[in-house]
């Protein structure tokens, strides 16, 4: 039983699409692996995002470039396997859509057929639009991604918020259109001002999922490892901490080693 609804009910796009019709918020977080996928379904989360920042969580890398197919589907799978409610999303890697339509319908399609994933996410607008038409073709749900786009993040060269200037704001609304009209089932706003996230999700028809993109985005997005506190040091404004699980890990640990030291773990009742 899911503890958000009450009953077990897939979400689908169909599903994400009402909710924003009857503007209630949409809930997603990242997952990398099937423990914690586990956990966040069962709490009742409505989209689980395996992100392309599992380069940076899971791996250590300091941007999300390296990130390979290889390892998304990896992560897909083991997500895939921990879910029976939420919808399960799967970024294509940097370098696995970029080059043409024909190899991101193949980084597409392997991502979908491997893992068993419900949709993908690709970040960009007009520049991908090719792509993203070629991936929807072939009967695959797309979710966007603009703002600040961590894949690019040489071309930026800093991760502060984008689409401040009109210019680029303009940009950004024509982009979101763009994908509403193509046929994007959602799409993620990162890091803008929230008057323009209030401005895209009025003027599309489908849901936005804001991260760092202020209260009127449809759907809200945080890294799991973030909104737990298990990454110590990241602080953005925009991140919200539900929990302090690095401190309370390595709590964990010290009283285990301690116990271990003083020979008090195992006691008779722990050994066979
Ligand atoms: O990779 C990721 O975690 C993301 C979210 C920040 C939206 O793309």
């Amino acid at each position: 039983m899911s503890k958000a609804t009450g009953e077990i009910k897939k979400i689908t796009t169909h599903v994400i699409q009402a909710m924003k019709e009857r503007g209630e918020k949409i809930a997603m977080l990242t997952a990398y692996d099937y423990s914690m996928a586990r956990i966040l379904d069962e709490a009742g989360v409505d989209i689980l995002l395996v992100g392309d920042s599992a380069s940076n969580v899971m791996a250590g890398h300091e941007t999300t470039l390296p990130i390979t197919l290889d390892q998304m589907i990896y992560h897909a799978q083991s997500v895939v396997r921990a879910v029976n409610r939420a919808m399960v999303v799967v970024d294509l890697p940097f370098g696995s859509y970029q080059s043409n339509s024909e190899i991101a319908l193949s980084s597409a399609i392997r991502i979908m057929k491997e893992s068993g994933a419900h949709a993908v996410k690709l970040e960009g607008g007009s520049e991908v639009e090719e792509s993203i038409r070629r991936i929807l073709m072939a009967g695959i749900p797309v979710m966007g991604h603009l703002g600040l786009t961590p894949q690019s993040i040489y071309k930026f060269g800093t991760y502060t918020v984008r689409a401040k200037e009109e210019q680029e704001a303009q940009k950004l609304l024509a982009d979101a259109k763009l994908l509403d009209e193509t046929g994007c089932f959602s799409l993620v706003l990162e890091k803008i001002p929230a008057k323009l996230t209030k401005e895209v999700s009025e003027n599309i028809s489908i849901p936005t999922i804001g991260i760092g993109a202020g209260k009127h985005a449809d759907g809200q997005v945080l890294v799991t490892h973030d909104m737990l506190g298990i990454t110590k040091d990241f602080k953005p404004r925009f991140l919200r901490r539900y929990a302090e699980l690095f401190d309370a890990i390595g709590d964990a640990t010290q009283r285990y080693i301690a116990d271990v030291k003083s020979k008090d773990f195992p006691n008779d009742k722990e050994q066979y």
